[in-house]
C-alpha cells in the first residue's frame, strides 16, 4: 500500500521549525526513485475520469511532485510562487497567516480562462495555502479541478476547508 510506504519513509522532526511542531520531513521519499514513481502513479490512478488542463504546484515543496504529475498527465505545469519570484507579469493573492500575511503569485498567462486546474502541494495542514491558491486561480478565470497531496494532517481539518471548492481531494497518507 502506498500509504504505508510513504509513512515508513517520512521522518518526524520534533520542534522544527518552531518548538511544539512535529515536522513531517519528506526528503527521505525523494531519495527513493521507485517510491517517487509509485506516488505519481497513485495520483494518476485516483485522478482517472477528472478532466485536468493544467497542474498548479505550490512553492516550494509542491514543485517536487507537481511537475512530475503534470508531465505524466501530459498537461502544463504552472508554479504558484511566493511574492517577487516570478519574472513575468503576475496576479497576486494576499492571505492571512497565524501572524501577519503572505502573498502568492501566478503568471498572468499561466492558463486560459475556463481551464480546469489541479492544485498540488506536498502537504495539507490547515488548508490556508491552497485556499489562497484556489481563490487566485478562480479570480483568473480558472476552475479548480481538484487537489492532490502526498500527506494530510487530518486533525487540522484542511479537507473541510477546501471541500466547498472541489471535493476531488486526494491525500495519499493521512495522519
Ligand atoms: C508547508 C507545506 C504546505 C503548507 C501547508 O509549506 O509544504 O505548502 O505549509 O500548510 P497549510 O495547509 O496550513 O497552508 P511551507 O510554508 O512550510 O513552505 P515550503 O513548502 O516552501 O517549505
Ligand atoms: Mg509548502
Amino acid at each position: 500500500m502506498i500509504e504505508q510506504r510513504i509513512k515508513a519513509a517520512i521522518r518526524d522532526i520534533p520542534d522544527f521549525p518552531k518548538p511544539g511542531i512535529i515536522f513531517k520531513d519528506i526528503t527521505p521519499i525523494l531519495k527513493d526513485h521507485e517510491l517517487c514513481m509509485a506516488i505519481t502513479d497513485a495520483f494518476i490512478g485516483q485522478l482517472k475520469g477528472i478532466r485536468i488542463d493544467a497542474v498548479a504546484g505550490i512553492e516550494s515543496r509542491g514543485f517536487l511532485f507537481g511537475l512530475t504529475l503534470a508531465n505524466k498527465l501530459g498537461v502544463p505545469f504552472v508554479p504558484v510562487r511566493k511574492a517577487g519570484k516570478l519574472p513575468y507579469a503576475v496576479k497576486q493573492k494576499v492571505y492571512d497567516l497565524e501572524y501577519g500575511t503572505a502573498t502568492i503569485e501566478l503568471h498572468t498567462d499561466a492558463f486560459e480562462p475556463g481551464s480546469r486546474v489541479l492544485i498540488h502541494d506536498d502537504l495539507l495542514a490547515t488548508g490556508g495555502t491552497v485556499t489562497a491558491a484556489s481563490e487566485l486561480i478562480q479570480e483568473m478565470g480558472g476552475i479548480v479541478a481538484g487537489y492532490t497531496f502526498v500527506v494530510g494532517l487530518s486533525f487540522l481539518n484542511g479537507k473541510e476547508k477546501i471541500a466547498p471548492v472541489s471535493d476531488n481531494i486526494i491525500v495519499l497518507a493521512e495522519y
